[in-house]
């Protein structure tokens, strides 16, 4: 479903941060995209979502991501950024929750159905009414993977999505994950929360993939992880 062919790109001129980067992900799927701080997996998420311009190809369901077929794309595509304030536009929770699902031709009473039923899968129901600007970062975080919820998109790109959340809603989410039957991609450095979500793991080091494989070889794979500045799960840890 999500195809990146000989992709590369770079911020600046001669700083290269994605090299050469070629890998398929068919639908259904749930892949964890694993590496150190700066190894390129915003970055990755950023290519995919059509924000950031770049050789080589990218393919979403066979059609290349670019200007002229970026909204077909991104009605697909349900994404959470790494920083969550940037994604909320409107006045409300309950505003932004109910935006795309009434854009995409639902009736209103069966995009309210979805929004209240998100809620309460996710725990938030009190959030409903609040305003964006006035909830933590914490609270934003799981709007924003509540208003994803709510599109019902073919695929869903979570970046970092438990890095502000307590350990009560970082469970939450997890389950969440585990129960969507979308298409999957995630990017963390939680590796116990990739275990827990994910069945196939791509490594990325300096912008380029260093392993690909199930998620139970390569998050067992101490020297790997260790060699690319990552520590190996906390429950796959022996502690003496
Ligand atoms: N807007 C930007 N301008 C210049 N360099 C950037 C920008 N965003 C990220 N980078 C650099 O690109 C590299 C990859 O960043 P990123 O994709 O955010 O990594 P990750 O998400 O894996 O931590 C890093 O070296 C980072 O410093
Ligand atoms: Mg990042």
């Amino acid at each position: 479903m999500i195809e990146f062919q000989h992709v590369n790109f770079a911020y600046e001129k001669d700083r290269p941060v994605i090299r050469d980067l070629s890998f398929r992900i068919e639908s259904g799927e749930s892949v964890g995209l694993i590496g150190a701080n700066g190894a390129g997996k915003s970055t990755v998420m950023k290519l995919l979502l059509g924000l950031l311009p770049c050789e080589g190809q990218i393919l979403v369901d066979d059609t290349p991501v670019t200007k002229e077929t970026l909204k077909t794309i991104r009605r697909k595509l349900g994404f959470v950024l790494q920083n969550s304030d940037n994604q909320m536009f409107m006045p409300t929770v309950y505003e932004d929750m109910i935006f795309a699902p009434l854009n995409y031709m639902v009736s209103r009473e069966e995009a309210e159905k979805r929004v209240d039923a998100v809620l309460a899968r996710l725990g938030l129901t009190e959030l409903k009414y609040r305003h964006n600007h006035k909830i933590s970062g914490g609270e934003k975080r799981m709007a924003a993977i509540a208003t994803i919820l709510a599109m019902e998109p073919e695929a869903i790109l979570m970046d970092e999505p438990t890095s502000a959340l307590d350990p009560y809603n970082r469970r939450v989410v997890i389950n969440t994950i585990r129960e969507l039957s979308q298409t999957k991609i995630i990017t963390s450095h939680d590796l116990d929360m990739i275990l827990d979500t994910c069945d196939r793991v791509l490594l990325l080091s300096e912008g380029q993939i260093v392993a690909d494989g199930p998620a139970g070889e390569i998050l067992r794979d101490q020297a790997l992880l260790e060699s690319h500045r990552m520590e190996l799960p906390l429950s796959l840890s022996r502690r003496e």
